[in-house]
């Protein structure tokens, strides 16, 4: 009888979970679910897909570029396609954080994503959705981990510029600072070292990096942990003044490839940010986790996956609450 009663809770959990936890979720899982538009926009997938993949045939850099803005949309509001909105009314645009301005990019495919739904299914997919799914597949295109996302986000009607200035953590915190700004978003010192693993992919510009090379604390001298030979190197691009928007490979041994050098970079104190090399440096459990999964690759991608779903389902707008634009960039009117 017991057994009968708790599997008849269990069924009824189930069936309800899609309508419940309504508004902002508070990170659990209840209520996104993968089969969300199996419905009402059964190829909304695999239209992500086929545009993600088109798009990274133009440019490979693309994948890198829309990992990273999954990420800057989650840690400002939650994962409500925040980022996505233009500056108009009382909206000021996130892209014009200190994080995001001369930096985020990859908006034109989200775009051109968006306006194939709105064809195939009007309203019904959320940007906040297509975001999850294209970082997704952006993992996968490069060669890291597949993972079912759950769906059924909602678009903010609002942003944040100064929760984006403020949340996202920048390559020159400390370890602890950017430990913090994982903890509020729910994430732990696990999902800090799994998802840093997303510089796998991807750029940065000298500017991100430049105080390691000529003036780490403020007294003139690099960062004591930079090899010399790594610092003559970057230097030759990354002059101490001008240049600003000069590219670098996140991971010099295979920049377009989703694999675990990045962690095999960080070990031999190659790290490109200060943000990166601390996860080694900064503090013995997260140094540990760089170790485990320089060693071992099926270890970094199981965690990043999971990592991921956890970061895909910070405060979500559910239900009624938030709205499906029409327009990733604006709000509807
Ligand atoms: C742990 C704290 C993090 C810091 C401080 C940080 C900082 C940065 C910085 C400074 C850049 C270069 C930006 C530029 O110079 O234009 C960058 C690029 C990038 N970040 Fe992060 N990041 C962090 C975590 C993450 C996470 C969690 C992800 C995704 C899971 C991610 C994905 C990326 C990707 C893919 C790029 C390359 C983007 C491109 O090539 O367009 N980062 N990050």
């Amino acid at each position: 009888m017991a057994k009968l009663v708790s599997f008849v809770f269990v069924l009824s959990l189930l069936a309800f979970a899609p309508l419940c936890f309504c508004g902002r979720n508070n990170g659990g899982f209840g209520s996104l679910y993968p089969q969300y538009y199996d419905h009402s926009c059964p190829k909304a997938k695999e239209i992500v897909k086929s545009i993600m993949a088109k798009a990274f045939a133009r440019e490979a850099r693309i994948a890198a570029s829309i990992l990273r803005l999954h990420f800057h949309d989650c840690f400002v509001q939650g994962c409500d396609a925040s980022l996505l909105l233009d500056s108009s009314g009382n909206i000021r645009t996130e892209k014009n954080s200190n994080p995001n301005r001369n930096s985020a990019r990859g908006f034109e495919v989200i775009d051109e994503i968006k306006s194939a739904l709105e064809k195939e299914c009007p309203q019904t997919v959320s940007c906040a959705d297509i975001l999850a799914l294209a970082a997704r597949d952006s993992t996968v295109i490069t060669g890291g981990p597949y993972w079912e996302v759950p769906l059924g986000r909602k678009d903010s009607r609002t942003a944040s510029l100064s929760g984006s200035n403020n949340n996202i953590p920048a390559p020159n915190n400390t370890f602890q600072t950017i430990l913090n700004r994982f903890q509020n978003q729910g994430l732990d010192i696990v999902d800090l070292v799994a998802l840093s693993g997303g510089h796998t992919i991807g750029n940065s510009r000298c500017t991100s990096f430049r105080q390691r090379l000529y003036n780490q604390n403020g007294n003139g001298q690099p960062d004591k942990t930079l090899p010399q030979s790594l610092a003559t190197e970057l230097r030759n691009r990354c002059p101490r003044s001008g240049g600003d928007n000069n590219l670098f490979s996140l991971d010099y041994v295979s920049p377009t490839k989703f694999d675990n050098s990045y962690f095999k970079n960080l070990v031999g104190f190659k790290g490109l940010l200060n943000s990166d090399q601390v996860l080694l440096t900064g503090n013995d459990a997260s140094a540990a986790l760089v170790k485990k999964y320089a060693d071992d690759s099926e270890e970094f991608f199981e965690q990043f996956a999971k990592s991921m779903i956890k970061m895909s389902n910070i405060s979500p707008l559910t239900g009624s609450s938030g709205e499906i634009r029409k327009t990733c960039r604006k709000i509807n009117t």
